[in-house]
């Protein structure tokens, strides 16, 4: 595990967006790339869009969506493409949440990641996972509490209580077979939570996604990691 602290967002963004440009240029054939929602990414997405990437080998595909039209303001795809996939003409493959309920609609996108994802082993194994998380500890769409975190399909469908809506996510079983995991946390308001990821053994989700992951990147800023003592 590795921990990279920048003193702003912004260098955080620029810096998540060099190391993803590398990590995306040593492959040799397609390569694919899980984008994370929320509000952090964006950034590294506008970094990331203007570097020198083969974006015709790669295959981008969302960690989660919220279950909504793709042209509602909280689309996670929308975002992805209007911040990434679009600028660079990458080739973005969302839920198709017109497709029926939240449990068809995942597990269509399921049979669609297990043949993206499918590596030469003829496992399913995401080469590179952008994820951000959340102040109690949630990431993707992997909230405490919810029966998706027992989930053995690639991709679930979740009610969320405490958000009173339906999420798509992708699933411990396929976010844990990554060959590279990379967080992006920015923010005080991370930065409890954060602590107690990287120096508890709390089963927060996110843990649960970290924990035992060959290749995990942690990118954070210094307000989010102002708890971490001398482990940043
Ligand atoms: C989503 C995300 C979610 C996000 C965290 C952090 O759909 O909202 O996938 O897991 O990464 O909630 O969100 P922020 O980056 O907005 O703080």
């Amino acid at each position: 595990m590795a921990i990279h602290e920048f003193e702003t967002p912004d260098d955080l963004a620029a810096g998540a967006a060099e190391f993803l440009r590398d990590r995306l240029r040593t492959s040799t054939d397609r390569t694919s790339l899980g984008l994370a929602g929320g509000s952090t990414p964006t950034q590294t997405y506008r970094r990331l869009r203007d570097l020198d990437v083969d974006w015709q080998s790669v295959d981008l595909w969302l960690t989660d969506e919220r279950f909504v039209p793709v042209d509602h303001p909280d689309s996670n795809a929308r975002m992805a493409w209007d911040e990434l996939a679009s600028p660079v003409a990458a080739h973005l493959h969302a839920p198709d949440v017109a497709l029926g309920d939240p449990a068809t609609v995942a597990l269509r996108y399921a049979e669609d990641l297990e043949r993206l994802l499918r590596s030469s082993h003829g496992r399913i194994e995401p080469d590179v996972v952008l994820l951000g998380m959340g102040p109690d500890g949630h990431t993707a769409s992997l909230f405490p509490g919810t029966d998706a975190l027992q989930a053995t399909d690639p991709y679930a469908a979740v009610f969320v209580p405490k958000l009173d809506a339906w999420r798509l996510t992708a699933t411990l079983p396929l976010l844990r077979a990554a060959r590279t995991v990379v967080f992006l946390v920015a923010g005080h308001g991370k930065a409890a939570m954060l602590s107690s990821v990287l120096q508890t053994d709390e089963p927060h989700p996110v843990s649960l996604v970290a924990s035992g992951h060959r290749d995990v990147h942690w990118f954070v800023d210094t307000a989010a990691a102002s708890e971490l003592g001398g482990a940043a």
